[in-house]
């Protein structure tokens, strides 16, 4: 077992994990994190997706041992003082989703490309969001919902040094 300190929504853990542990696993099974979906096995669907540091990744294909020190930000903490977060918002209002299986992990990507793309495009937003899959619905109005949400200043996720 190896012990971890991983910042997760803003609360500091320290947990002993198997070395083997994947970030999805310890953020569901260790802390109850069940907003951060798994959807396959294989890395493709992206429902899995959180931020590490500030920056999108499939929790499925990171290690929970290389989280240590570090800060994830999951789905359940990305809203602010019970504000929906402006990509949360947007989805709600576009009618972005349907089972909301690949939302949590949509809105993580979305949120990751909003704040790191200059001159988001339609183009861009599809190729952006192109590592996460939806199974029952078309990507028309998740891309609708990440124009608008771009459309509007997106908070800055603090990340601690
Ligand atoms: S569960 Fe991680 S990419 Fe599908
Ligand atoms: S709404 Fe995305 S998989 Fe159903």
């Amino acid at each position: 077992m190896t012990r971890i300190s991983v910042t997760v929504d803003g609360t500091r853990y320290t947990d002993e994990v198997e070395p083997r542990t994947l970030l999805v696993h310890y953020l569901r099974e260790t802390l109850g994190k069940t907003g951060t979906v798994i959807g396959c096995d294989t890395s493709n669907c992206g429902a899995c997706t959180v931020h590490l540091d500030g920056r999108s990744v499939k929790s499925c294909n990171v290690l929970a041992v290389q989280a240590d020190g570090r800060e994830v930000t999951t789905i359940e903490g990305l809203a602010t003082d019970g504000e929906l977060h402006p990509v949360q918002q947007a989805f709600h209002d576009c009618h972005a989703l349907q089972c909301g299986y690949c939302t949590p992990g949509m809105i993580m990507q979305a949120a990751d490309l909003i704040a790191h793309t200059e001159d988001l495009t339609e183009e861009k937003i599809r190729e952006g969001m192109e590592g996460n899959l939806c199974r029952c619905t078309g990507y028309h109005n998740i891309v609708k919902a990440v124009q608008q949400a771009a459309a509007r200043p997106v908070p800055v996720m603090e990340v601690q040094p």
